[in-house]
């Protein structure tokens, strides 16, 4: 979910539109805004994309205060009733709401009894206990919500509208994001910055426990202890021409043709002329004297670390492990006596992989969070944080962070090596090489194209299958096809297959292999041979040292420890044409969010 604020002199309703456009990434299931001013209110909410939103608001849909939100269903199916702002039963307060609140059926118990709530959601739960409170214990909406929000458990960004007073904006934060927009006249508050940079690049961090009390030229921010706090703005960063799709049919292929390029822009953010690695000493030398690394994620950032495990290990000669953020919180595995953990994470703000660093900082551990987003949550709260430099990710299918990190992981790698011994590798040289094959695999796009038709658009399931490296490649080729495509699609350990899920190869099943390795390549296209004696239609992704003549993508040679950022781009043009093939919205798959932040 994500939720947008504005209090201001002019009319808020098109900042509130194209803020929510920008939150979109964050769920899409429905959406909705009130604004108001002294003589007007109005509530509208639409089921769908916010486009469907936009339809439905007027020339009349006009205020000076405002907030509104995009959702992504937690509690309750996706629908007009349960798409925010909630109103209060008696109309007093309006509330937009990204989190969960785990205790909202107790709270209903406990004080909403003899109300009709119309919806399903944690949020109308909150809206009506502050009301409850309001009437209850004859608080003004500050103190009944500051009330409420002590009863709460769970996570939020919340804000709040008193219907009875246009000139105020109500705003709190725990564990889910939220930052204030400032501008000479007006407040912004938004889930992340690109909400709001279409007004102001000037932001105000806010922490787990503040409460922000706004209006068009003030702010009061209290901490959790309730001390009133000066807290400067900072200034983004965030090139206004990056978040454009220019003329891109979709987000999603211009991240895919931008890897060269965020390649070129890390090797120039952490290396000097020289070839020297930019990175804090005090990091390398910590995990270089760390007993194991712990890289901990979700999803595609997931795949992204078991794809950097091999080389990581080989250069660093440290232990490494890879964990599933949301795994990692219930079982903690045991732990080496020096441990380190890196958190990669595109958003920075993914709740299972925090609520995992909060446990490991308890812990005392050292750790460090790589994002693409410089000051989200992850970043400030692990020891280190390193940046991505992808610029902007829209398409909720992460193609470009993906890369970005196992670039990065190497680099890190690299640079953790050095410390120890001299390395034989010349790793500016070679993220080089990567950046020009990355470049003729793109202009391979057509051809790529008629193969994901040939295979892809009238299939229901495919299997990606590949050893080493190439299996952690199949694993992520995988996920990006069904993600956008919904073909059921997995990605096989390629020895593996043979031991159960062959069952399921019938004629005509797709079955795409990687191969990039002088180790497997032979064993792979045994087992390529294996599923295609049983009818399967096998579509072969190889580096050009071990091709035959008859497969059917030939990837130029890198370094092989690298191969899996140039193997990958194919995989993902596939995924990207196999859906336009079957007419989906490749950005905006069903279902999905590009930022979770829920457990
Ligand atoms: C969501 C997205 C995935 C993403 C995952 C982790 O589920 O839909 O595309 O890989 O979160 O996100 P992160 O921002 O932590 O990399």
């Amino acid at each position: 979910c994500g939720i947008v604020g504005m209090i201001g002199n002019e009319n808020v309703s098109e900042v509130l539109l194209k803020g929510l456009e920008r939150l979109e990434y964050r769920g899409y299931d429905s959406a909705g805004v009130y604004v108001a001013n002294q003589n007007e209110r109005h509530l509208v909410k639409a089921q769908g994309p916010i486009k469907q939103l936009a339809e439905k608001m007027t020339s009349e849909t006009t205020g000076t205060l405002g907030i509104g939100h995009t959702r992504w269903a937690t509690h309750g199916i996706p629908s007009e009733e349960n798409a925010h702002p909630h109103v209060s039963q008696h109309g007093k307060v309006v509330l937009v709401h990204n989190g969960v609140i785990e205790n909202y059926r107790s709270l209903k118990e406990d004080y909403l009894a003899g109300y009709q709530l119309v919806g399903e959601t944690d949020t109308e739960v909150v809206a009506n206990v502050i009301e409850q409170r309001m009437e209850a214990e004859n608080l003004s909406v500050k103190e009944a919500f500051k009330q409420t929000l002590r009863l709460l458990q769970g996570s939020y960004a919340f804000a709040l509208i008193d219907t009875n007073d246009v000139d105020t904006l109500y705003v709190a934060k725990n564990k889910s994001p939220l930052l204030i927009g400032c501008g000479s006249d007006f407040h912004l508050v938004g889930s992340d910055a690109l909400a709001m940079i279409h007004q102001t690049n000037q932001f105000i961090e806010l922490f787990d426990g503040d409460f922000v009390t706004l209006t068009t030229n003030s702010m009061v921010l209290e901490d959790a202890a309730g001390n009133v706090i000066d807290r400067a703005p900072y200034t983004a960063e965030i090139d206004n021409t990056a978040i454009d799709k220019g003329t891109y049919p979709f987000y999603m292929l211009k991240e895919i043709e931008e890897q060269p390029l965020v390649l070129r822009r890390l090797q120039q953010k952490y290396f000097d002329f020289h070839g020297n690695v930019l990175l804090d000493d005090t990091l390398l030398q910590e995990i270089s004297a760390s007993e194991r690394i712990y890289i901990v994620a979700c999803g595609t950032s997931y795949h992204a670390g078991l794809a950097s495990k091999a080389f990581f290990e080989t250069l660093t000669k440290v232990p490494v492990e890879v964990h599933l953020a949301s795994e990692f919180g219930y079982y903690t595995p045991i732990l080496a006596k020096k441990p380190f953990f890196i958190y990669l994470s595109q958003s920075g703000e993914t709740a299972d992989s925090r609520q995992v660093l909060v446990k490991t900082n308890q812990l005392g551990a050292s750790s460090l969070a790589i994002t693409n987003v410089p000051g989200s949550t992850l970043a400030r709260e692990a020891k280190y944080a390193l940046s991505l430099e992808a610029g902007p990710e829209i398409a909720v299918a992460s193609t470009k962070a993906y890369t970005a990190q196992i670039a990065l992981l190497s680099i890190l790698a690299y640079a953790i090596q050095l410390e120890k011994e001299d390395s034989q590798l010349n790793l500016l040289q070679e993220l080089t090489l990567v950046e020009e094959a990355m470049t003729q695999v793109l202009t391979q796009k057509e051809h790529i194209h008629q193969l994901a038709k040939d295979f892809f658009r009238d299939t229901n399931s495919a299997f990606f299958i590949g050893r080493g490296n190439d299996y952690a490649v199949s694993l992520e080729a995988a996920l990006k096809l069904k993600e956008i495509s919904y073909i059921q699609a997995e990605g096989f350990a390629a020895g593996e297959l043979k031991h159960g899920t062959i069952a399921l190869i019938e004629d005509g099943t797709p079955v795409i292999g990687l191969i990039t390795s002088e180790v497997t390549h032979l064993h792979t296209r045994g087992n390529l041979e294996e599923v295609k004696s049983r009818g399967a239609k096998t579509l072969v992704i190889s580096e050009t040292t071990f091709a035959q003549a008859s497969d059917q993508i030939i990837l130029p040679k890198a370094h092989p420890l690298l191969m899996s950022l140039v193997s990958v781009v194919p995989t993902q043009l596939l995924a990207y044409y196999a859906t336009l093939e079957r007419g989906y919205d490749v950005d905006k798959p069903r279902n999905l969010a590009k930022s979770v932040t829920v457990e």
